[in-house]
């Protein structure tokens, strides 16, 4: 069996003697222009030349939860893409939108900002019940998400596109219910795959609808984001502050808004990293599961883009 690795942004050096200490009997080689055909390609942000010159593919392994970079070039027909499902990103996903909300809610830039004053003050405590969360997105990440936040006893709001029922959170779904869902939201939480439906969901209407004093966190891909629509909203006040992960354009130019904003905390898109060795375990265990002709998760669905 071969087996074509390439990522645009990962470390070759560690992920192909992972792949072939994980895989042995199979040979595992960097992808290269004129590269001999392989069985399985395990990518991320690959180019459209890989796929056109790779035409014996039985799959294709993204090293990320999100195939939107994929989504956008031509995919070889019949060819599954598999994506990564969860190999260690909810739990860090949990950590980071709950620490993003909590610091939030208790208000612990201000006490920070206090105490580095040396002031010994209080601050009246927020209701709970003010912060409802809402979480665009109920799937790996999404429910692991909710269920973190309801552990908090946060009014958890999700929305999907199908029906769901998930315990302690009240579920809306498709776009009929999103103004229900927002209207019962003040905190937003965005954890939608990026395709021609989700983006630029967090424009100027759907964002107004958000209860006043309203959050925004954004974990899943800059272009959910309307960067010109947030700034107004949290200008006028009807935004209270926005916790970014992802951005329309990465690194984030030095000249952007969103990095001097004083509403707006920025990190570098490190809210669930794919962790190297959880994710060579998945591919390994699914490429063997697919060469025994057995079901595996995370086939991305090409007429849903995710
Ligand atoms: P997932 O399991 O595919 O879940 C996607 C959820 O979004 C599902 O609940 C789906 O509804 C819902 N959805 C999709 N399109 C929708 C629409 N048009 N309307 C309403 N709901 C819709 O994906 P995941 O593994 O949770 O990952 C989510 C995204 O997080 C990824 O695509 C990626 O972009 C992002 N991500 C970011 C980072 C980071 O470090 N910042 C790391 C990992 C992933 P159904 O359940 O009805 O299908
Ligand atoms: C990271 O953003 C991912 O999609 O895994």
């Amino acid at each position: 069996m071969r087996v074509v690795y390439f990522s645009a942004d990962q470390d070759a050096d560690k992920w192909l003697p992972g792949l072939r200490a994980a895989l042995p009997g199979a040979e595992v080689s960097l992808w290269v222009p004129g590269a001999a055909p392989a069985d399985y390609a395990v990518v991320w942000k690959p180019s459209q030349q890989l796929l056109d010159e790779q035409p014996q593919l039985k799959a294709i392994f993204n090293t990320g939860a999100g195939v939107d970079a994929l989504m956008q070039l031509r995919l070889p027909a019949g060819v599954p893409v598999v994506r990564l499902d969860d190999a260690g990103m909810s739990v860090q996903m949990a950590e980071y939108v709950c620490h993003a909300l909590i610091r939030h809610f208790r208000e612990f830039d201000a006490y920070e900002a206090d105490t580095r004053a040396g002031k010994w003050s209080f601050r009246k405590p927020l209701s709970r019940a003010d912060f409802p969360v809402g979480i665009l997105g109920l799937g790996v990440l999404g429910e692991r998400v909710a269920r973190a936040v309801a552990q908090f006893e946060f009014a958890v709001n999700g929305w999907s596109r199908s029906p769901k029922v998930v315990p302690g959170v009240q579920c809306f779904a498709g776009m009929a219910q999103l103004p229900d869902f927002l209207a019962a939201s003040r905190v937003l939480v965005c954890l939608l795959p990026l395709t021609p439906d989700t983006r630029d969901l967090l424009n100027l209407a759907n964002l107004s609808q958000l209860s006043p004093g309203g959050y925004v966190i954004n974990v899943a891909r800059g272009a959910h984001l309307v960067d010109e629509d947030l700034l107004a909203l949290l200008d006028s006040g009807h935004l209270a502050g926005a916790t970014l992960d992802v951005f329309r354009t990465e690194p984030l130019p030095p000249e952007h808004p969103f990095w001097t904003h004083p509403k707006i905390t920025v990190t570098p898109h490190t809210s669930a990293r794919t962790l190297r060795s959880e994710s060579i375990a998945q591919i390994a265990e699914k490429i063997a599961a697919l060469e025994l002709g057995q079901p595996v998760a995370g086939k991305v669905d090409p007429s849903r883009g995710y």
